[in-house]
């Protein structure tokens, strides 16, 4: 199964999904999703701390920040590595890792220990906090709105660049007193780079990596998602009534099966036909069986309509309402000397390379000695979360780059 594409591309693919569908279809397909009917009751009751980190022999510190538009987003704490005795004297710097849409923290955490993200940076001496987007598993808790209710849904990714980034940044500089290092995959790379664009977060960053950037999304391949895309934009919401995206609910079940009888989509394997692609280089099956077990995790279907916005605009704006132009996030306007690492893949059907390239593009004119780019040949969207690879071949460039910055 082709799981590459499906951390954003599920997301920005099934997404698309009005819902609007005759609730008697049979249900013969078999979308590789079991149906999840209640979010809540499926929750565990333990937290990623307990479930993914702390067996493993790590410190791990559960935390909550809320946003000034009062959503509760759930962050953990991972301080310092498996081995390292604690050591007050060392400042250790900090690093938040931000994961895409339709996923939650969780995916970091799905390799082992030495092949996955936040444990190889905790080793290697950083003090790392995960971020769990609006919305999903953990961060589901508002002040005073209910994930029941349409209310608690009325956000696109526009709002993780107003409220959760900022909400943060402020608690984590808060915390440690020192500049942030900040990775971010996919919807991660695009809310930052929008930061970035406005001026905002600037003061707090000390260095971003990005992998699998998502800017500009004119050439996504998977087949899906350009049928979605360009079928069925704007109508989303007032079509639908769903104010929840969970691609585990029976809403969105339904609308796959619906867009599986088009002619022009082999569902034979969903996935495939959603990430545009059948090899895989380097994702490990039980890697893959456990992500099916864990993920995807909802968001807002107005996020997914922004999102194919993106898909059909071709250039980064703001939510656009249908009333009045919205206003672009440009890109070149990122400040030129922020040390930025970005690393993207030739297989990726989601960030395709030139729609990377056009985001290179944007930032043409920054520092040369602040922008390192790398390009890997054979991987794509997922790998950068989940390869059993990834360390030698992505994460051990991103480790080195954050501690050449001072
Ligand atoms: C979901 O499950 C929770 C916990 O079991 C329960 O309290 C709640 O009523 C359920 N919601 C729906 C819509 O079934
Ligand atoms: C940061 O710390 C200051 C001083 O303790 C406090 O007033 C402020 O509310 C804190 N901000 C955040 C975002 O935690
Ligand atoms: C894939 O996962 C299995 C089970 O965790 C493990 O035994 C195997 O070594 C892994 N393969 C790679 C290449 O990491
Ligand atoms: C973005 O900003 C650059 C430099 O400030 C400017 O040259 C360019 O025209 C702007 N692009 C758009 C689409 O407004």
């Amino acid at each position: 199964m082709a799981l590459k594409g499906l951390l954003g591309s599920v997301g920005l693919t099934l997404c698309f999904f009005v819902l609007e569908l005759e609730p008697h279809q049979a249900q013969t397909l078999s979308l590789g999703l079991s149906v999840r009917e209640n979010i809540s009751s499926n929750s565990p009751i333990q937290g990623l701390c307990a479930s993914s980190v702390i067996l493993h022999g790590y410190k791990c510190q559960e935390l909550e920040v809320t946003t000034t538009d009062g959503y509760i987003l759930s962050l953990q704490r991972i301080p310092q590595g498996r081995t390292q005795v604690c050591d007050i004297e060392t400042v250790k710097q900090p690093v938040i890792i931000q994961h895409g849409v339709l996923v939650d923290g969780m995916t970091w955490l799905l390799n082992p220990p030495e092949q996955n993200l936040p444990l190889i940076l905790a080793d290697n001496g950083f003090d790392v906090w995960i971020a769990n987007a609006r919305g999903t598993r953990y961060s589901r808790k508002h002040t005073s709105l209910d994930p029941s209710k349409p209310a608690y849904w009325n956000w696109c990714w526009d709002d993780m660049v107003t409220y959760d980034l900022p909400a943060i940044f402020d608690y984590v500089s808060n915390q440690t007193g020192q500049k942030i290092n900040y990775v971010g995959h996919s919807l991660g790379t695009l809310i930052v780079l929008a930061s970035f664009s406005e001026g905002k977060l600037v003061n707090q960053l000390k260095s971003a990596a990005l992998l699998s950037p998502v800017a500009y999304l004119n050439h996504m391949k998977t087949e899906i998602g350009i049928i979605a895309a360009n079928s069925f934009i704007g109508e989303i919401i007032t079509a639908s009534g769903e104010p929840e995206f969970d691609p585990k609910g029976l809403p969105v079940h339904r609308f796959m099966e619906a867009l599986c009888r088009d002619p022009g989509v082999d569902c034979s394997d969903l996935f495939t036909a959603i990430t545009g692609l059948s090899d895989n280089c380097c994702l490990n099956s039980s890697t893959v069986n456990l992500f099916m077990m864990h993920e995807p995790q909802p968001t807002s279907t107005k996020n997914v309509v922004h999102l194919s916005q993106t898909v059909r605009d071709g250039v980064l704006a703001k939510f656009d309402n249908g009333k009045i132009t919205p206003q672009i996030y440009n890109l070149s306007n990122i400040p030129h000397n922020l040390p930025l690492f970005i690393s993207y893949g030739g297989e990726d059907a989601l960030s395709d390379v030139l729609d990377v390239r056009k985001l290179l593009d944007d930032l043409k004119f920054h520092d040369a000695d602040k922008l390192s780019v790398q390009f890997i040949n054979n991987y794509a969207h997922a790998d950068y979360v989940m390869a059993f690879n990834a360390k030698d071949i992505v994460y051990n460039h991103v480790t080195a780059f954050f501690k050449r910055q001072f």
